[in-house]
């Protein structure tokens, strides 16, 4: 570990290195060195605060801390089977395996055997109880369900105890409950159903629907999505005086961890500390379900009173912790001649898995984004979140967000090709106005609409329309290889869509020698966040940014944080560091004005120098006369997103502070006998606001892009029908995408405007909207597809469009 690599390894392969000069090119070198130059420290490009230790290899992740002397591992003993009753379990064979110290169940929680984050229905380990007709069992609900813990001298010894699972459970099967058609034709779901209806005509999206001149009712399904952090799942506890418990956890929720760990230990939550200081990704899958890990390994420390690690083998991560929701959609729609959207209504139904986790906040999503960028007049939506015997679905870049909005998007699509219209065409007619027909169906009034502007940038500027002619040429004369193109708009919201959430809070410490610490309550998962939060802080104090280090979340420096989540990571914890620096800042102004003459209001900092009373210092002097005139030099921030709110009974409110928006062009070349395709290029405009780092947002936008391209492309989740076990489990069987799935043209822009509302510095969240621009590329496909019949049939292409699911719809357009 930590040897320095050979500096040819960091070239960027071949392929790549025209691509990286693409995306330096679309930076404004020039007015963001001006800008530095007049002390500005947002709005200009810095690398990520770690970049140098990620390509090093000398960034720590929990798996790099050196471990205490006297670590145990430990490693989790799944059920095989997905529905049933567990009514024995035989542990002395695995006890007595060699290396092993301990097999832990439900019994030796000392605390509440629950890791629920928002319904407590989430056991730790299953636990064998007392049921009211006399009868003892524990409930199994999907093959991969943590049943006892493996305590071994090595990671090695606890893995192959913990397979011996099999061998020790005595489980009743039952056929497990495996589709969300099939919980919601048995009417079970995790949470209640949720309704979002909108009506401003007599009769509502149904007197829309029947006074339409056109209808259409039709299914959709969309698959889920595996977070596929590159660093798995991990915690790292180790026991405390007075048995208080420290944890390294990989996660997004370090408060989170905290309060669950301490039920689960019994203790409160000051006795226990939750530390992360990076994630090698989280994507969500870290936002609630890294507590089962947290949980394990602290009881396991509280009872052996020796540190213990739980490292996540990759298949087991994919068996145990859940992932995006698949959904399936039955809807009918009316429209106009012109492709207007009259009325509709739709069904939704997620798969949820066994427990609740967080599916009803991400279906409140999906229902809230289901009108994406367009003003659908009367609309009533329905989201049912079935209880299946699989993995607990969880959040996933965009939660439900983007599972909503493709539903539209679809919708849009086939209306266009019924009509035999350009679906920009009937996609714009729809959008949303600027003064009028602006009020979503939750009630928000859209006051940002920067659609139109947006979109009529990006048609431009990737020569939409004549390229759609030069693809109609290509198709007429190519039998075999087909070419299509999809522009493809967005919208989305931005704030928790649970008010109490939007609040955050930071540290600032300033050292005597001016340099500056801050410490926030977000969590650093590769998107930049502490980059960000450290220009701001640079910014508001006038120092260079590399004056300023973010150290590692925890739980004992901010209290009671939120997740980093809903893209919000940047605009809450921004916002509370800059109130922090604030305040230092003022103060030094004042002390400096004390000694130096001349009025607070007037003293300015800008690259590293004070400037008072005619004079300029520097930073570091001003800070040092600070502390010997006894001026506090760190200070703590707070912010809350204004303007929120929200009736969850009527569903209505002002759930979101404002929108982002995009769109993007896609182009693909599919080959109608194989069913493979090719992307071959994409044109992306994006709405980061008044970027914080347009180099960070430009590589969040690229990931979120080729992410979500994964997501409706080639990651396939399988469960067996029968048993219920999840086959794609590894990279073996699961494809996501990898750096030769780039497209060789691939034009990445920021649209240029503020945001309309006093966030961050103007700028706007950028981590999971554009995870919606690759819906371009869905259509895309389905436009190639379609033009093997001339365009005359709507394909029916479901989500993933992996080669076989091309290949179907192509089947089925040639019938
Ligand atoms: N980018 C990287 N590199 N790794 C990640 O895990 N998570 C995404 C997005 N971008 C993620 C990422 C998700 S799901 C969210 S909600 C946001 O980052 C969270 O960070 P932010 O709020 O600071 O943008
Ligand atoms: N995004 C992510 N996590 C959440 C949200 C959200 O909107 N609401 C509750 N948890
Ligand atoms: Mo992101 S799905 O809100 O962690």
């Amino acid at each position: 570990m930590n040897k320095p690599i050979d500096a040819a390894l960091l070239q960027p392969a071949e392929a790549f290195t025209d691509y990286l000069k693409n995306t330096a090119a679309r930076i404004d070198k020039v007015a963001e060195a001006k800008a530095q130059e007049d002390g500005a420290r947002v709005g200009i490009s810095r690398p990520h605060e770690s970049a140098h230790l990620h390509v090093a290899g000398e960034a720590t992740y929990i798996d790099d801390i050196p471990e205490l002397a006297g670590t145990l591992h430990c490693a989790l003993g799944l059920s095989p089977v997905a529905n049933g009753r567990l009514t024995s379990v035989s542990l002395d064979a695995i006890r007595a395996m060699p290396g092993v110290v301990d097999v832990l169940t439900a019994n030796d929680i000392p605390g509440t055997n629950d890791c629920g984050s928002i319904v407590h229905d989430d056991p730790i380990l299953c636990a064998i109880e007392k049921h009211d007709d006399g009868s003892s069992w524990g409930d199994i609900r999907y093959i991969g369900q943590p049943v006892f813990a493996v305590i071994a001298e090595t990671r090695d010894a606890a893995r192959r105890a913990a397979a011996r699972a099999k061998d020790a459970l005595i489980i009743e099967a039952v056929p497990p409950v495996l589709t969300p058609q099939d919980a919601h034709a048995r009417g079970q779901y995790v949470v209640p159903p949720i309704h979002v209806i909108r009506e401003t005509n007599d009769g509502g999206a149904r007197g829309a629907i029947d006074r339409a001149p056109h209808k259409l009712k039709a299914t959709l399904d969309v698959g889920g999505q595996e977070q596929f952090y590159l660093e798995g799942q991990i915690s790292y506890a180790i026991p405390k005086e007075g048995g208080a418990m420290h944890v390294y956890c990989s996660t997004q929720h370090p408060s989170e961890m905290q309060h669950l760990v301490a039920h689960a230990l019994h203790l409160h939550a000051n006795e226990v500390h939750v530390e992360c200081r990076r994630m090698g990704g989280g994507f969500g899958g870290k936002e609630s379900q890294s507590a089962i890990f947290a949980c394990v390994a602290s009881v396991a420390a509280h009872k052996l009173q020796r540190p213990v690690k739980l490292r996540l083998d990759r298949d087991d991560d994919f068996m145990i912790t859940g992932r995006r929701h698949c959904f399936w959609y039955e809807y009918e729609v009316g429209y106009d001649d012109e492709g207007r959207v009259l009325g509709v209504e739709i069904t939704m139904v997620s798969r949820a898995g066994h427990s609740a986790d967080l599916s009803g906040p991400v279906m409140t999503r999906a229902l809230c984004h289901f009108d994406n960028a367009y003003w659908l007049p009367d609309v009533a939506m329905h989201g049912f979140s079935g209880k299946t015997n699989t993995q607990s679905n969880t959040a996933f870049r965009g939660f439900g967000g983007p599972q909503g909005a493709i539903a539209i998007e679809n919708i849009l699509d086939t209306v266009a090709r019924k009509l035999e219209r350009d679906p920009l065409d009937v996609r714009r007619i729809n959008f949303y106005g600027k003064t009028e027909n602006n009020v979503t169906p939750y009630k928000q009034v859209v006051t940002d609409n920067i659609i139109h502007e947006l979109v009529a940038q990006l048609e431009e500027s990737s020569d939409y329309r004549a390229r759609r002619a030069e693809i109609a040429g290509f198709n007429l004369k190519s039998e075999v290889l087909k070419r299509g193109i999809a522009l493809a708009p967005l919208k989305f919201g931005i704030s928790f869509n649970v008010k109490h959430f939007n609040q955050a809070g930071a540290l600032v410490h300033v050292y005597t020698d001016g340099s500056i610490l801050v410490n926030h309550g977000g969590t650093e998962m590769g998107q930049g966040l502490n980059t960000k939060v450290a220009q701001v802080v640079a910014h508001e104090l006038g120092v260079n940014c590399e004056s300023v280090r973010a150290t590692a979340t925890d739980t004992t420096k901010v209290a009671n944080t939120s997740a980093t989540a809903a893209s919000t990571g940047a605009d809450l914890n921004g916002k509370a560091a800059q109130d922090a620096a604030r305040q230092i800042r003022e103060r030094l102004a004042v002390c400096a004005a004390a000694r130096h003459g001349g009025d607070a209001k007037d003293v300015r900092f800008a690259n590293d120098k004070v400037e008072v009373n005619g004079r300029t210092l520097s930073f570091a002097t001003v800070v040092g006369e600070a502390y010997l005139d006894r001026v506090q030099l760190w200070s703590d921030g707070f912010y809350a997103t204004p303007g929120l709110s929200w009736d969850k009974e009527k569903m209505e409110g002002r759930p979101f502070f404002y929108f982002a928006y995009g769109a993007a062009v896609s182009e693909v070349i599919v080959d109608t006998l194989t069913g493979e395709w090719k992307l071959l290029r994409a044109d992306i405009l994006h709405d980061a606001g008044r970027s914080l780092n347009p180099a960070i947002d430009i590589g969040q936008i690229e990931g979120a892009f080729i992410q979500g391209m994964g997501w409706l492309t080639t990651e396939e989740l399988v469960w067996h029908p029968q048993s219920g076990k999840l086959t794609t489990h590894a990279p073996s069987t699961y494809k996501i995408p990898t750096a030769n799935d780039c497209p060789p043209v691939f034009n990445v822009k920021l649209f240029e405007g503020d945001n309309f509302e006093d966030s961050i510095h103007r700028s706007k969240a950028v981590g999971e909207p554009p995870l919606l621009l690759p819906f371009s590329v869905f259509f895309a496909i389905r436009d190639a597809v379609s033009a093997v019949a001339d365009h005359k049939v709507d394909p029916p292409l479901r989500s993933p469009a992996t080669s076989e699911a091309i290949l179907a719809a192509i089947t089925a357009v040639q019938a």
